[in-house]
């Protein structure tokens, strides 16, 4: 069975790539990529998008890509698209960055059928109280890894999740 994830943040270049390629990093660990399904047969499948058309095509922040290397060893890969409605039939859980990136997606979605794929990020850090992912692009530094400090929480909560099929 294929498990499908959207990240979603605004611009597709800074959070959602990392939550995308973080994922993937530890989805790599745990003996789960390349098409090895787990013994019980989750494959699963991660894609990110932007509420916004502002950086389509562009690759991931070269300050994010900094942060990702420095505190995980990993390459950000990827180029920001847009997210599209046929994404709703597209995944299975489609995972908001924060507040308004949450509600720019269920304005999206008229008929409301898939509200109940869309769930914010930060419900699945377990040593973060945070409530969201917030948009580092016009601080310092600090706010890109602080990113990925959150998002590493999050992502191990959500595989948790995932592979014992509580969600
Ligand atoms: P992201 O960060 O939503 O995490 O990719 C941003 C990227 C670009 C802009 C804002 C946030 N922008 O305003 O261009």
């Amino acid at each position: 069975m294929a498990y499908k994830l959207l990240f979603v943040c605004l611009g597709n270049i800074c959070r959602s790539p990392s939550a995308e390629n973080i994922m993937n990093h530890l989805i790599e660990q745990a003996g789960l990529s390349d098409g090895c399904a787990d013994p019980k047969g989750i494959h699963i499948l991660c894609d990110s998008a932007g509420t916004s058309s502002y950086h389509i095509g562009s690759p991931p922040d070269r300050r994010m890509s900094a942060a990702a290397a420095t505190k995980l060893g990993i390459k950000l890969r990827g180029r920001a698209r847009q997210f599209q409605e046929s994404d709703f039939q597209d995944f299975d859980l489609i995972l908001a960055m924060d507040q308004e990136n949450y509600e720019n997606i269920l304005t999206l979605d008229q008929t409301k059928q898939y509200h109940y794929k869309v769930r914010l990020m930060c419900e699945f850090c377990s040593r973060h109280t945070l409530k969201e992912v917030p948009d580092p692009y016009y601080g310092g530094q600090q706010g890109f890894n602080q990113v990925i400090d959150l998002l590493i929480d999050a992502c191990e909560g959500l595989l948790t999740k995932v592979m014992s099929y509580e969600l």
